[in-house]
């Protein structure tokens, strides 16, 4: 199981480690924070239970085993305050992944974010042979995420028009890709 140390902008210590069985209430407790929080940039707009959570969870450990899922979390204090995976598609679309990402507002914006996207992107390449593309959707408010994105290399392909609701306000997807260099295509 990897784990990393890192500082943060401000000196706060935080550790990216794999996901364990028994984080199911602290992951339950870290995403329901976004289900409060005003465009929050994530899709989910409603609490999770613990069952929910725990079912959830069990899938990616199953995923993670069967090298179709790499996920890192944060942790500081004892809290898991952050989660990043890559979920690599099936068939005929198993050349390309999934990219998601989500930071407590208390870690927000001190460089944890780009470290973590870095070390999660970097496993995938590891574990994923014969990865050739990352794909990602973000919210087109989402300024925060759009410039990390492309600050890592992302391109945009295109955006979906109203692609989802917030209350009554439509909000447009930003669909992107990281190319990575491979030898062969
Ligand atoms: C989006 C998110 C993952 C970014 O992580 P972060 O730790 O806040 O970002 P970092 O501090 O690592 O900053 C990396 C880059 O992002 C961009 N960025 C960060 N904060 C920003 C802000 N307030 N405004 C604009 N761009 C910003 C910058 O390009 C920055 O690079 P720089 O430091 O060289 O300027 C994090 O803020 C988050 O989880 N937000 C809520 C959930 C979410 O939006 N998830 C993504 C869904 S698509």
């Amino acid at each position: 199981m990897v784990s990393y140390r890192f500082k943060a902008r401000d000196g706060t210590a935080v550790i990216f480690r794999e996901p364990r069985s028994t984080d199911a209430r602290q992951l339950m407790d870290f995403i329901n924070r976004f289900a409060d929080e005003p465009m929050s940039g994530i899709v989910v707009n409603r609490k999770t239970t613990l069952r929910e959570e725990k079912r959830w969870l069990a899938d990616r450990l199953g995923e993670i085993r069967n090298k179709e899922t790499v996920m890192l979390v944060v942790e500081s204090g004892g809290r898991i305050m952050g989660n990043c995976d890559v979920g690599r598609y099936r068939h005929k679309k198993s050349h390309r992944a999934l990219f998601g990402i989500a930071l407590s507002t208390e870690i927000r914006g001190k460089g944890v974010g780009e470290a973590l996207m870095r070390k999660v992107i970097g496993l995938a390449r590891q574990r994923f042979k014969g990865l050739e593309f990352i794909d990602l959707s973000a919210m087109d408010y989402n300024a925060r995420a759009l410039n990390l994105y492309r600050k890592v290399g992302f391109v945009e392909l295109a955006r979906i028009p109203k692609a989802m609701k917030e209350g009554d306000m439509y909000v447009d997807e930003a669909l992107m890709t990281l190319p990575l260099k491979s030898k062969k295509r």
